[in-house]
C-alpha cells in the first residue's frame, strides 16, 4: 500500500491509474468505513482512501481536539484490506491560503445539522471539493449515515459540473442497531448501552412527538428529529457526544 503524503506523490501515483474510486475519511476507521472500502473494491480496480481531520468543519475547537485519531491503526486496517493507496495530507497542503476560499450553499446546508453547527457544511463541502479536484476520481463513496452531507455533496458535484459519480452506501450498524461512527468511541459504557435506543426509536411506530418524548425520557438531548426527503433524521446528544442517524420513512409522516 502506498502512503502518499504530498501532492506531488499523489499526482505521480494518480498518473498511472485508470478508473479509480476515492473514499474521503477523517480516520478513526471502523467497520462503516471498511464497508465503503469493500463496496468500492467490488466495483473499481483501484481505491484511494484519504485521511484528513478537516479543521474547517468543526464549529467547536473542543470537538476537534477530542476527535479520535489513530493513524497507525487506520493504515494497518487499510493495508490488510488490500487498499492501493492512502492520501494523508496536512493542513498547509489542503489550505495553502488558510481558509480564504470556501464553498457555500444557501439552502439545505442551513438546516438540520447546519442549523446547529454553523459553518460545518461549508467546511465539509470545501474539503471535499479540494480532494475531488486533486484526485479527480471517477467515483467517490459516502455513507448514508451522514445523509445531509451526502445530499449536499451530490448537489455540489452536479452544480459544479464535476465528472465524479457519487456513490451512496447504506449505514453500517452494530448488531443492536447503533449506527457506526468514530464518535461512538467517546461514549461511556452506560451511554453505549443506551445509544442503540436512538435507532430503535426512529424505526418504532409512533409520531414525531412521541418519539421525541421517548428519547428525552431516556436521557437523550435532542438537536432535531425531523423528516426530510423521505428520511426521518435525528441528531441527539448523549452526554457531550453528538450522534446522528436517519432511516427511510417513505410516506409515513405525510
Ligand atoms: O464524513 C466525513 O468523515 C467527513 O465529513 C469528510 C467527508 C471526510 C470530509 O472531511
Amino acid at each position: 500500500m502506498r502512503v502518499l503524503k504530498d501532492i506531488s506523490a499523489l499526482n505521480s501515483w494518480r498518473r498511472n491509474q485508470e478508473e479509480m474510486a476515492l473514499i474521503p475519511t477523517m480516520g478513526a476507521l471502523h467497520a462503516g468505513h471498511m464497508g465503503l472500502v469493500s463496496k468500492a473494491q467490488q466495483a473499481v480496480d483501484t481505491v484511494l482512501v484519504s485521511i484528513f481531520v478537516n479543521p474547517t468543519q468543526f464549529n467547536q475547537s473542543s470537538d476537534l481536539d477530542s476527535y479520535p485519531q489513530d493513524l497507525q491503526s487506520d493504515l494497518t486496517q487499510l493495508d490488510e484490506a488490500g487498499i492501493a493507496a492512502v492520501y494523508v495530507p496536512d493542513y498547509e497542503q489542503l489550505y495553502p491560503h488558510g481558509y480564504r476560499f470556501k464553498i457555500a450553499e444557501n439552502e439545505l446546508s442551513k438546516r438540520f445539522c447546519g442549523a446547529h453547527r454553523p459553518g460545518h457544511f461549508e467546511g465539509v463541502m470545501t474539503v471535499v471539493m479540494k480532494l475531488l479536484q486533486l484526485v479527480r476520481p471517477e467515483y467517490v463513496y459516502f455513507g448514508e449515515k451522514d445523509y445531509q452531507q451526502l445530499q449536499l455533496i451530490k448537489a455540489m458535484v452536479k452544480d459544479f459540473f464535476m465528472p465524479t459519480q457519487v456513490i451512496a452506501c447504506p449505514t453500517v450498524r452494530d448488531k443492536d442497531g447503533l449506527a457506526l461512527s468514530s464518535r461512538n468511541q467517546r461514549l461511556s459504557d452506560a451511554e453505549l448501552n443506551l445509544a442503540p435506543m436512538l435507532y430503535q426509536t426512529l424505526i418504532d411506530d409512533g409520531d414525531l412527538e412521541s418519539k421525541k418524548s421517548r428519547l428525552q425520557s431516556l436521557g437523550f438531548q435532542i438537536d432535531y428529529l425531523e423528516v426530510y426527503d423521505d428520511r426521518l433524521m435525528a441528531a441527539v446528544y448523549l452526554g457531550d457526544v453528538r450522534l446522528i442517524d436517519n432511516v427511510p420513512v417513505a410516506g409515513k409522516f405525510i
